[in-house]
């Protein structure tokens, strides 16, 4: 070929492939998440109905408990069902909330409603902190997107479900009341995540002893559970009457001292949340510290996507906790609105997280139990839930999805 033909040809294969690059429409993370979203929750909803009808336990037991949402996959790639007393009862509901957010389509309030409804004898359970993760995530949702009054009340009987819990001699709300043997008065880091119920309650009511709980618990858990590096203790134990420190341990985590890394995230998204109800900048100042902490932890890998404790004795051959990658870029997209020189820098990473995991982490389409991501961790120290999907980690997907479209738009994020 005559040189002339061939560098013509090189300058028409340059411009064809600069006018296609050109062309192509830049991805859209949020559209494709959610498009893959309504056809896997479509068939997670036909699941948990086979589920339901396969429950083998006796009928007494049934009856008690019915199976109401979705939680993990078994080893067989079946799916596990909770009744709603489970902690993680309120996410699948608050899942099918977000697409109805996000799509307007009414299809998914009728099944955001169907999903709700069987949790609301938990607005009386006195027995936990989780009512916000089980009431607020899935009830509170309702109250916001749909015209549903009774909700209102539900959300207010389990704030003071929740209010009950305050111990106020340690300025703390009781976390768990298993292991009696053991701890006298627990409270985990994640109890932060629940005090957005009471936060609420407080706008709704009028009565600021709701608020004056959520910030006395806020304040004594920023000065108990966290060492000096912003790496936080699980449990922290205290003793009711004299509101003393008993012990700071471990449940989930790899040991006492070791950073649970969705301890991290809860704690991130809690102090966030909370800066935002109270504008007070210590808690600012705080959930800045806690990204410092997780994002020049050395253990972070370069995906974004943390192992299941920064202390992983195993790191680099230990599980991913995709649950914890989740909380924290959602959180991340709150913080980017409350300024400082790093903002632009928080939501870089958020966009960095969403896009790994849609890129590398997403579960199959029709398989997979219907859930939206794989590789995240329950508990790998109780040998459960171990490189698994878990429920949690699709809600604060799509919630995290939803507010970077929003602030994209520059929407009001709440
Ligand atoms: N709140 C329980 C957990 O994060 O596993």
């Amino acid at each position: 070929m005559k040189t002339k033909t061939v560098i013509s040809l090189l300058v028409f294969t340059a411009l064809f492939l600069w006018t296609s690059c050109k062309n192509e429409k830049p991805r859209d993370i949020v559209a494709e998440n959610f498009e893959f979203a309504a056809q896997q929750l479509e068939y997670a909803v036909l699941l948990t109905e086979e589920t339901v009808n396969k429950d083998t336990r006796d009928s007494l037991k049934k009856a008690a408990s019915p199976l109401v949402s979705p939680r993990t996959m078994s080893n067989d790639g079946s799916l596990i069902m909770v009744p709603a007393r489970d902690w993680t009862s309120g996410f699948f509901a608050g899942e099918l909330w977000y697409m109805y957010e996000y799509t307007k389509d009414p299809k998914w309030e009728e099944l955001a409603v169907r999903f709700t409804s069987p949790l609301e004898s938990q607005k009386l359970n006195k027995g936990t902190h989780d009512l916000g993760f089980m009431i607020f995530d899935s009830f509170g949702h309702g109250m916001r997107l749909s015209d549903k009054p009774e909700y209102k009340e539900i959300n207010m009987d389990a704030a003071r479900s929740l209010a009950s819990r305050y111990k106020p001699n340690a300025g703390i709300i009781r976390s768990w009341d298993h292991n009696g043997q053991k701890w006298d008065c627990p409270v985990i880091i994640d109890n932060m995540m629940n005090l957005e119920l009471l936060f609420w309650a407080s706008k709704e009511s009028g009565d600021t002893s709701f608020y004056d709980i959520a910030v006395n618990h806020a304040n004594t858990t920023m000065k108990n559970h966290f060492r000096e590096d912003y790496g936080t203790w699980h449990v922290v134990d205290y003793d009711t009457i004299t509101g003393e420190v008993r012990n700071k341990t471990t449940h989930q985590g790899f040991a006492d001292e070791s950073s649970w890394t969705r301890g991290e995230a809860w704690a991130l998204y809690g102090y966030t949340m909370t800066y935002r109800e109270t504008k007070d900048e210590d808690f600012l100042t705080h959930a800045r510290n806690i990204v410092n902490f997780i994002f020049t932890h050395p253990n972070l890998p370069e995906d974004l996507i943390p192992y299941w404790d920064f202390d992983a004795p195993e790191i680099p051959n230990e599980p991913r906790d995709v649950s914890a990658a989740t909380i924290t870029a959602s959180a991340l997209y709150e913080l980017s609105l409350y300024g400082g020189e790093k903002s632009a820098q928080y939501k870089e990473w958020a966009d960095t997280i969403l896009k790994n995991l849609t890129n590398h982490y997403r579960a199959t389409l029709q398989s997979d139990a219907g859930f939206l991501l794989l590789h995240s961790t329950g508990g790998k120290s109780l040998n459960s839930e171990i490189d698994v999907p878990l429920v949690y980690a699709d809600y604060y997907f799509l919630e995290a999805l939803l507010r970077k479209s929003k602030i994209e738009n520059n929407l009001p994020l709440f």
